[in-house]
């Protein structure tokens, strides 16, 4: 019987999905244990934007989080999602900051990182992937997977045996906008299978268009070995498909998950609380749960849905999503296709906000954007509306070497940073990726174990 291996989402990408990683670690604690012993192959819990959310919203953390998870998550691995050479932040950062951001991350309990780069310039994620195994982690390759005109099966097959040359542990075909159909799974499963590749596979989508589930049937049927999946309570919408409804069709086709079915109950009634508070709040919007269509035509992936409507309601102009939402293509298309995934998903974003709320297309260009179109984030997919290139170029050219070359090194810089609040790696790496926010959080926490020792003197 063949084994499917099941990685489980919902402490980030169900989280980040849904709740814009809202969750605080006090709620799913309780849940840990049994996680751990429901059989899944791995839980992302970390990474993505997790980090910056500990920091910004929830003061924790990031570093105390993972430790916590790992000491009693004994049994099943823990994987991260990383964005290659712009670890968890915006930017790209130095190799020795990228070094030993991956080697704190294995230290501090990860197994498992998974690694992409937004433009899936792989030049970008082979000093992670290199890093990790060196680590002792398995370093898992992830290919971007989206639709443009520029876009096809070649591609993707071609980046496919540019990880396995690279000698990453597995590869993810990561479809962020749960745009990936069944028929285009089975296709680009069986070619990678057919070119001979013979690195394990896995599938990472979201139900967000209502394709998710039965995407994943076909991908196994074509070969793949592993899905991602939330339990069902956090799943659908912008999240993935759920965890139980595949587990239970996969056994009826003749695979084997090693799913426990009453500990994956367990688990999904203490979620389901913790769910219906989110929408109580407020944080967990309804719309978000049901199936999007649109998103065939826009192809925006679900954490990018979630924060443009958070966007546009923090200016009081949600009711110009429907306009935001068709200026995105036309801003991806001017950009030469990058794919829709962090960061550009957030920097297409708001420059399509901009647009339509400005009245005017790039009367305004974001920083990033114009990094993006000097080369910064490595090479585009397509070529850049010539227009747009020349108002941010003049008459420059684009770099075409790798960004993090032109780079200094720069883990110094980050201790010495932090030096008046801590001496460990883990906190100058949160202030590289994050400085004003981790700055915020270190007075708070200093301030915390002060209060903490006066009471504790008060009580002796
Ligand atoms: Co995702």
């Amino acid at each position: 019987m063949k084994k499917i291996l099941f990685t489980e989402t919902v402490l980030r990408d169900a989280n980040q999905s849904l709740i814009a990683t809202r969750m605080p670690f006090a709620d799913f604690e309780p849940m840990l244990s049994e996680m751990d012993k429901a059989g899944y192959y791995s839980l992302e819990c970390w990474g993505g934007a997790t980090f910056d959310s500990c920091l910004r919203f929830l003061q924790e953390d990031p570093w105390e989080r993972l430790r916590r998870i790992r000491a009693v998550v004994k049994n099943t691995k823990l994987q991260m999602l990383l964005r290659g050479q712009n670890l968890l932040g915006y930017k790209h950062y130095p190799d020795d900051v990228v070094r030993a951001f991956v080697r704190k991350s294995v230290e501090n309990g990860i197994d498992i990182v998974r690694i992409f780069d937004a433009l899936n310039d792989l030049r970008n994620i082979q000093v992670a992937v290199d890093e990790t195994k060196k680590a002792g982690g398995h370093a898992q390759g992830a290919i971007v997977y989206t639709l443009s005109p520029i876009h096809n099966l070649q591609t993707y097959v071609g980046l496919a045996k540019q990880l396995e040359a690279m000698e990453v542990d597995s590869i993810c075909i990561k479809d962020m906008a749960g745009i990936m159909s069944p028929q285009e799974a089975y296709d680009l499963i069986t070619a990678i299978k057919e070119a001979g590749i013979a690195t394990p596979i896995v599938l990472h989508t979201h139900a967000t268009t209502g394709l998710g589930s039965m995407t994943y049937l076909k991908a196994v049927e074509a070969g793949a070995n592993c899905i991602d999946t939330a339990i069902s309570s956090m799943s659908g919408g912008t999240s993935q498909p759920p965890t139980e409804t595949l587990d239970y069709a996969l056994r009826q086709m003749g695979y084997e998950s090693g799913l426990d079915t009453k500990r994956l109950k367990k688990i999904n009634d203490m979620f389901k609380t913790i769910r219906d508070g989110f929408v109580e709040t407020g944080d967990l919007t309804p719309m978000i749960l049901s199936t999007e269509t649109d998103a065939l035509n826009y192809q925006i992936p679900g954490g990018m849905l979630s924060n443009l409507i958070s966007q546009l309601k923090q200016q009081n102009a949600l009711g110009r999503l429907d306009e935001v939402l068709a200026e995105t293509p036309r801003v991806r298309k001017d950009l030469g296709y990058p794919p829709l995934v962090t960061p550009l998903s957030q920097m297409v974003g708001v420059q399509a906000a901009t647009n339509v709320l400005l009245g005017q297309r790039y009367k305004t260009i974001g920083k990033e954007i114009q990094s993006y179109i000097r080369g910064e984030y490595g090479t585009p997919p397509g070529v850049i509306d010539a227009e747009l290139a020349h108002k941010v170029l003049g008459d420059e050219q684009p770099i075409t070497s790798r960004f993090a070359d032109t780079l200094k090194p720069g883990m110094e810089e980050a201790m010495a940073n932090v030096a008046q609040w801590s001496d460990t790696q883990e906190d100058a790496l949160s202030y590289a990726m994050f400085p004003p926010v981790a700055e915020k959080f270190f007075i708070a926490r200093a301030e915390r174990a002060v209060n903490t020792v006066t009471y504790s003197i008060r009580k002796a």
